[in-house]
């Protein structure tokens, strides 16, 4: 009875309000800005700095590269823009060098090891006590733009061996560089062979989501333009009465926003007006989730123990000091967890912080048994092993023994016998 007088209850006619919640996460990111962070991957002199001026018709200066350095590096710059009342803080990285040493193997390490350095400041900032993610300034590449050069016959070794060690970890879309260098026949065929070759090499590209039914049309016709060939240029040149983005040869003008010269447009659109936001997404759902993971179970931690059962961070803490108790030298989980625990035992009374201690020594033993008993199967099946082999060697030289035995006795009948 008494329960029923606290109910509440809205009238069906009655505004309440609660649908301008989008508007003001509107607002709310508008007043923040967005960021978004780009890598241009390919060689030296194929068109990087050219095409992100064109995208974001903006000259940015970027300075051209020599082609003797002898490792590829990475170079950042960050740029603050603005779109009537949208700030946007850009920042595009640049290989440097990159295809320009002679042994090009490690050429993809460099650029792997600068994604995962993102990552890492990012889930340090994350396993701060004092966390500053509001304002952070998240330098996670949300999209590498992967330049290929257009040769019109298939991907070097090269770019294959960059792409797959990328994937994993970062949204990749390939396009065709300077692409007024081939002719449409040849673009189409080349097209076909680069995604037949990264399929066959199962490289995953970043595929434009076809969830949202509002997208979904556009994005799954574009997936089916992909490698998108592309022209930059900055040049503008008179077509009719207007000036357009172009590149004047002796023998006609290429133009940039021309979508039957070029697919300018369409990596434009996909990257900047209807995927931005998925590209930062995938970023952070799944390229930063296996980093973070990966780098936790790394570091000790475990969401199940041995039975199944779920290990509480404590006794991941408790579990790794001791192991740095027997020497077994683990310092960086130590730091790590101390971490974890000072947090959660902090608020604490001191009862339930013995309690949680207690908890987790008897967790820790438990765990602590358990992989010995495991050790110990593991040694008596060795030695089972070697016992079975034992006795075939032993089953195998009585033959051998009894063969003999028996020839020498059938030479000394014949010898008696003569
Ligand atoms: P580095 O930063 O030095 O590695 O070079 P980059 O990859 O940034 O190339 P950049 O944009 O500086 O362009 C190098 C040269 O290629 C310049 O002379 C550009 O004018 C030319 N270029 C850029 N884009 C295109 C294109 O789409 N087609 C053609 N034909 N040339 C282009
Ligand atoms: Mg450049």
């Amino acid at each position: 009875q008494q329960k029923k007088e606290n109910i509440r209850s809205l009238t069906m006619s009655g505004h309440v309000g609660f649908e301008s919640l989008p508007d003001q996460l509107v607002n709310r990111s508008i007043q923040q800005g967005f960021c978004f962070n780009i890598l241009c991957v390919g060689e030296t002199g194929i068109g990087k700095s050219t095409l992100i001026d064109t995208l974001f018709n903006t000259n940015f200066e970027d300075h051209e590269s020599s082609h003797f350095y002898p490792h590829v590096r990475l170079k950042a710059q960050t740029y603050e823009l603005q779109e009537s009342n949208v700030r946007l803080k850009l920042t595009i990285v640049n290989t440097v060098g990159f295809g320009d040493q002679i042994n090009k193997e490690e050429s993809y390490q460099p650029i792997v090891d600068y994604i995962d350095a993102q990552f890492e400041a990012y889930l340090q900032e994350e396993l701060k006590i004092k966390r500053c993610l509001f304002n952070y300034h998240d330098s996670r590449i949300h999209v590498c733009l992967y330049f290929i050069s257009p040769t019109g016959h298939s991907l070097k070794t090269l770019d294959l061996l960059t792409m797959k060690n990328l994937d994993s970890k970062v949204n990749i879309i390939p396009v065709i560089a300077k692409a007024d260098a081939i002719s449409k026949t040849e673009l189409q065929k080349f097209k076909i062979k680069l995604m037949s070759e990264l399929v066959s090499n199962g490289v995953q590209i970043y595929q434009f989501p076809t969830d949202d039914e509002t997208i979904a049309k556009i994005n799954s016709s574009m997936n089916a333009h992909l490698p998108f060939a592309v022209v930059g240029s900055m040049d503008e040149v008179k077509v009719g009465n207007k000036m357009v983005k172009a590149r004047q040869y002796p023998w006609g003008v290429v133009q940039v926003e021309n979508e039957n010269h070029c697919d300018f447009v369409k990596l434009r659109e996909m990257l900047i007006c209807t995927n931005m936001e998925d590209l930062r997404e995938q970023t952070h759902s799944r390229h930063y989730e296996l980093y973070r993971r990966c780098k936790l179970e790394e570091l000790g931690f475990k969401d199940v123990g041995p039975e199944n059962k779920p290990v509480r961070l404590q006794s991941t803490y408790y579990f790794s000091r001791s192991y740095n108790f027997r020497g077994k030298g683990l310092k960086k989980q130590e730091t790590f967890s101390t971490l974890y625990l000072f947090k959660i035992l902090k608020h604490e009374p001191p009862f339930k912080q013995s309690e949680r201690i207690l908890q987790a020594k008897f967790e820790h033993l438990k765990r602590v048994h358990h992989e010995e008993r495991v050790k110990l199967e593991e040694k008596r099946r060795l030695l089972e092993e070697e016992m079975a082999a034992f006795s075939k060697k032993k089953a195998t030289c009585e033959i051998f023994q009894n063969q003999s035995f028996l020839a020498t006795g059938s030479k000394k009948d014949k010898d008696r016998k003569k």
